[in-house]
């Protein structure tokens, strides 16, 4: 996979050698609090990453490494991919100190590009608790549709049931949006 540059970030396929950083926010339990749980070890966070290389070399997603300045700040990228039905969905996650700088939305609007090009998507999605009101943002000013709400779909750490919310984004709906 060839690395994609934006302004400020390169995209590339994530190495075990990124360990360090990727431990950094997949270790944090506020930036995990609405994700997988949080990662308790480097052995771990090498594990994670040879987990993401082998579903890229299955062709189950294309993962990517967001570096900013020699540093990993976050992953990004297009899983559950099946090609039949050119769908695929969007996952994300970035280091709490790099919030807030339009880092999230830069790296989402070229891996959007990267999915209904090169991986030829019709579709795209993005689930996420209804609640993760930095995720919701994102997922909009990308221009993503809410399609519905699956209703106290999981069981969070504050002992609740939240809502998730689906949103889809249609390769049609990105071209006109341009
Ligand atoms: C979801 C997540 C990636 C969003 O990150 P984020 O930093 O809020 O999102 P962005 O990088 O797009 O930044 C957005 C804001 O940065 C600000 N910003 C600052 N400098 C900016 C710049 N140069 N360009 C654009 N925006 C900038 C803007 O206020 C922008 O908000 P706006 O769209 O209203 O203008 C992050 O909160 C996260 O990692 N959360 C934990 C993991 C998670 O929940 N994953 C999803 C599980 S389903």
């Amino acid at each position: 996979m060839q690395p994609i540059r934006t302004d400020r970030l390169v995209l590339r396929e994530p190495r075990l050698g990124d360990a360090g950083d990727v431990f950094v926010f997949r270790g944090d339990p506020q930036v995990q609090r609405y994700n997988d749980e949080p990662l308790r070890t480097l052995a771990e966070t090498e594990a994670f990453i040879e987990y993401l290389l082998a579903e890229a070399g299955a062709d189950l997603r294309r993962h990517f490494a967001l570096e900013a300045g020699g540093s990993v700040i976050g992953l990004m990228g297009l899983h559950s991919w099946q090609p039949r039905h050119q769908q695929a969905e969007l996952g994300y996650d970035l280091a709490k100190e790099h919030w807030g700088r339009g880092y999230a939305a830069e790296a989402g609007r070229a891996i959007l590009r990267f999915g209904f090009t090169a991986m030829r998507l019709h579709r795209i999605h993005a689930r996420t608790i209804a609640d993760n009101a930095r995720s919701v943002h994102l997922l909009r000013s990308l221009g993503f549709t809410l399609e519905g709400t699956l209703r106290e779909c999981s069981l969070e750490d504050d002992g609740r049931f939240h809502d998730s919310a689906v949103f889809g984004l249609l390769r049609s709906e990105w071209a006109t949006a341009g």
